[in-house]
């Protein structure tokens, strides 16, 4: 049952269409600062003891979200899916899976999180649907031809009875993007064969998404994160380039068969339009894997207003790497009219407190493959880094991305045994790529008991025992926790927040990054090993000592360390 919109007052209207817009728009709550945390709902919590989190687990604990501090919550999705790639492989985009919840169950989370003045983001995963789509099947069983099939990127194959894919091209995941269906078409997916890629030519595809944007914003949804945003429209006119051709890397700024083409921008103007039909608009941040200079585009106000930054995904903890990074992505907001986000871990990679643990330069699906032993990993260290770059991220101007689990500086789960596995990667990688589930392990809530508080149930991915030193019941009390570094950083940004502007102090040891926000807010990192002195300012926050007491008596920063200062005027 759907619940109205306008009996939750935190939920936001939607014009009638016979009202004018109003001269002046109300700000997105979302805002251009906010901390973003995202929720992988199926690791979150369990309610009903079957292994799987679900809505209702969210809900139960909103409280420690709304402890968190943190402005929204990133659903990654919920919706009914055979979870050929965690969810990511949609059934049915307006509805949600019964394993995690109902509509009406969502509708009770939204106004939870609402009602700590927490907002929505949700999920739009618009390259590819799941192969059990009513679309899909429809056009599977229309046959070669059919107005059903052009929904879809259907191809006749080579050879006389097609028996040859149309291209060479490589799914991401492994193993060929072309899939025949047995009467001589082939369809193209550019992930699983489970996750059919969508006709963005057909005018019914893009109404069918204006649709669900519609549907989630009438329910109280505050904004949207766009799955492969770069990769929806396609020219795939003869001939078609090899896989060779397209690793060469030469057929960029558009001229991609399948990724980042200008046409893609039309696409998200009419999006635009349906975000501008809220007050307040609803927000959007892509996930476009695309080099810097094209970024902007996706970032920009006519189009999703926000794209991610995954730069600090790639670089070592190294005071040069990240400087250059920040910078880099400071200029490019500016271009684009937009503020800068920053995510130094999601559901798709090794967590940062690992890759910190590791040597530079570690190939992690191949440190993986060995079961995260070799080389070892320098927990403790990993931890330090990670604590002390999410510090430097959560004093950066724009939106910070966190992934849950790591307020509890939880590490990678590198030894999951391959039977357990359930990311799409390790099976069509056939065994060469272990793939994402080490970072999707549910999360411990309790030190001991079922699954860690989890849930009553087997969860679906194995949790090793260790995971009890880092539930959230053992870092709740104590003061120098992950935790409570978390909450501590989270609370005094919010404080501390300025202009988005900063200013680098350049006359610093080598191994610092330190910059200074407006309101006399100073941030600095030491990435070397040994102390540094401290600038001038009273020390509000350090990512390595941390109670008052020693925050009161720090002189010097440690290694490995960062530390917010204020100074008198602020
Ligand atoms: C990006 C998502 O973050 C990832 O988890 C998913 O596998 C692919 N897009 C395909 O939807």
């Amino acid at each position: 049952m759907r619940r109205a919109a306008a009996r939750d007052p935190h939920v936001p209207r939607r014009r009638g269409p016979d009202e004018r817009p109003r001269p002046r728009r109300r700000r997105s709550r979302l805002g251009r600062q906010a901390v973003v945390y995202q929720v992988y709902p199926r690791s979150f919590a369990d309610s009903d003891g079957d292994g799987l989190g679900d809505l209702p687990g969210i809900t139960s604990r909103v409280p420690h979200l709304a402890a968190l501090g943190v402005d929204a919550v990133w659903l990654s999705p919920f919706y009914p899916s055979a979870l050929a790639d965690g969810g990511y492989d949609v059934d049915d985009h307006r509805d949600v899976d019964p394993r995690i919840g109902t509509l009406a169950q969502f509708d009770d989370l939204v106004a939870a999180l609402h009602a700590h003045g927490i907002r929505v983001v949700v999920d739009i995963v618009p390259n590819h649907s799941s192969d059990r789509h009513r679309w899909f099947r429809e056009a599977l069983a229309a046959g070669p031809g059919s107005p059903e099939r052009a929904r879809y990127v259907f191809r006749r194959g080579l050879g006389a009875d097609g028996e040859r894919p149309p291209s060479d091209w490589r799914a991401v995941f492994g193993g060929p993007a072309w899939e025949p269906v047995g009467d001589g078409d082939w369809y193209l997916h550019l992930f699983a064969p489970e996750q059919p890629d969508w006709n963005w030519d057909h005018p019914e595809v893009r109404e069918d998404f204006l649709t669900t944007l519609r549907f989630w914003s009438d329910r109280g949804v505050d904004g949207f994160r766009i799955d492969v945003a770069h990769a929806l429209t396609k020219d795939l006119s003869e001939p078609l380039p090899t896989q060779a051709e397209l690793d060469a890397g030469t057929l960029v700024d558009g001229r991609h068969p399948y990724e980042d083409r200008d046409a893609v921008h039309e696409v998200y103007r009419a999006w635009r339009a349906v975000f501008e039909e809220y007050d307040p608009p609803r927000t959007a941040v892509a996930e476009a894997w695309v080099p810097a200079h094209r970024r902007a585009r996706y970032a920009s106000p006519e189009g999703l207003g926000q794209a991610f930054n995954f730069d600090l995904l790639m670089d070592d903890p190294d005071a040069g790497q990240f400087r250059r990074t920040v910078e880099e992505n400071l200029a490019l907001a500016r271009e684009s009219g937009t503020s800068s986000t920053w995510v130094l871990s999601n559901h798709d990679v090794v967590r940062h407190a690992t890759r910190y643990a590791l040597p530079a330069g570690t190939d992690l699906q191949a440190w993986l493959l060995r079961g995260g032993t070799d080389p070892a990993p320098d927990v403790e260290r990993g931890l330090r880094l990670a604590r002390a770059a999410t510090a430097l991220v959560l004093a950066l101007p724009g939106s910070t991305y966190l992934y849950q689990g790591e307020e509890l500086g939880l590490p990678e789960v590198a030894d999951l045994d391959a039977a357990d596995l359930q990311d799409p990667t390790w099976v069509r990688s056939q065994g060469t790529e272990k793939g994402r589930d080490g970072c999707r392990v549910p999360l411990p809530w309790s030190a001991s008991g079922p699954a860690l508080g989890f849930g009553d149930g087997s969860p679906h991915l194995p949790q090793p025992a260790w995971f009890a030193d880092y539930a959230v019941e053992r870092q709740e009390g104590e003061a120098t926790s992950t935790l409570a570094l978390y909450r501590r950083a989270i609370a005094l940004r919010a404080r501390l927040q300025s202009p988005e502007t900063l200013e680098w102090a350049d006359d610093v040891p080598a191994g610092v990054v330190q910059f200074r926000r407006p309101g006399g807010w100073t941030s600095v990192t030491n990435l070397g090993t040994s102390p540094v002195p401290l600038p001038a300012g009273r020390v509000v926050l350090s990512s390595g000592p941390q109670t008052e007491d020693q925050l009161a008596l720090l002189t010097e920063l440690p290694g490995e360390t960062t530390a917010w200062l204020v100074t008198p005027s602020t």
